[in-house]
């Protein structure tokens, strides 16, 4: 997939007089089966997560709170997605580099991921990155 096909995913927001209600479910409003889900949190200011890609895995990344900004970067080019509600994410899949970057206090990431950990699936290094994605 191109950076150019990857937008924003516009979760159901379910609003009544006590709160909103956001839900997403594997194979409707994200194309994989959830395997498993992370946290990103308590991040130090100026400090930057990622900084890879993975060979296979797929994600869907949400800010749960606060605001950080998603770079996604496909060999070719490089986009950024700000992302500061909880109603919408991004669909980042395998073979996208990957940083996160300029978290605000506390800002809460939630990412919804195809597989299980797996530390042979990433790609830490950005001419490796590259040169694979050429091939
Ligand atoms: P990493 O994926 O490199 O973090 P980020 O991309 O957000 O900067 O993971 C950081 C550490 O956490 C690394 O030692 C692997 C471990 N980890 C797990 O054990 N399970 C997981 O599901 C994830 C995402 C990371």
């Amino acid at each position: 997939m191109k950076l150019s096909d990857i937008q924003k995913i516009q979760l159901p927001k379910i609003e009544d007089d006590r709160g909103n209600l956001s839900f997403v479910e594997s194979n409707n409003h994200i194309p994989f089966d959830i395997k498993r889900s992370y946290l990103i949190y308590d991040v130090p200011g100026g400090q930057i997560r990622g900084g890879h890609a993975y060979r296979t895995l797929n994600e869907f990344i949400i800010a749960l709170s606060g605001s950080f900004d998603l770079v996604l970067d496909d060999g070719d080019e490089r986009k950024v997605f700000s992302l500061n509600r909880s109603y919408y994410g991004i669909y980042v899949p395998k073979m996208i580099w990957k940083n996160l970057e300029n978290f605000s206090t506390n800002a809460v990431c939630l990412v919804l991921a195809s597989d299980y950990y797996n530390a042979n699936d990433y790609i830490r290094n950005y001419d490796e990155f590259k040169n694979i994605n050429n091939l």
